[in-house]
């Protein structure tokens, strides 16, 4: 089983403003699917603050899979890929290309979600959008294959060939 973390990346949220929604609802899809959310956390829109979770949460090596969820658009304050992009060593482009591929049959909106996703130390950080519906949308499309990403980055003999088609 892997660990998991849930970050809501909202300035509303984090004043208590409004309840954070996606947050919750991606610990419940990552739950559904097997994994162990150990940390939740709400930050606001703001590159510092979100660098040093991301930083806290991938340095602690206990999650091996770090979701966010918000600020991807192309509002002034929404830095969230910003702070992914500086925080990880290595990117995993393929899994926002699936989530934006898959989302264009949803929305043509979904070209403007900036979403990044990459690798720092033993952590996958994958960014969502900030709607729930979205955040579901994006992470259904990537969830089935991710599993078998992490088993590569934690070390332990991955089986490429052996491959599902419900992947
Ligand atoms: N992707 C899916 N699947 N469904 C959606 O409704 N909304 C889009 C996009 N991706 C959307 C989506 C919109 S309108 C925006 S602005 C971007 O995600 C960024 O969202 P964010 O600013 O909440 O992170």
């Amino acid at each position: 089983m892997f660990n998991a973390a849930v970050l809501t990346v909202s300035d509303r949220c984090f004043r208590g403003e409004r309840p954070d929604s996606a947050g919750p609802l991606v610990a419940e899809l990552l739950k559904d699917a097997g994994y162990q959310v150990v940390q939740t956390a709400i930050v606001p829109d703001e590159q510092p603050r979100i660098e040093q979770i991301l930083r806290e949460i991938a340095g602690a090596g206990s999650v091996q899979l770090l979701l966010t969820t918000g600020g991807t658009g192309f509002s002034p304050r929404d830095v969230t890929p910003e702070a992914t992009l500086a925080v990880c060593t290595r990117l995993t482009p393929g899994i926002p290309e699936a989530m934006r591929r898959a989302s264009m049959g949803v929305t043509n909106r979904a070209m403007l979600s900036r979403a990044q996703a990459g690798i720092r130390h033993g952590t996958l950080i994958v960014n969502l959008p900030g709607s729930p519906k979205a955040a579901r949308e994006n992470l259904e499309a990537v969830l089935p294959a991710l599993a078998h990403g992490l088993e590569m980055l934690s070390g332990r003999p991955a089986d490429c060939a052996a491959e599902s088609s419900a992947e």
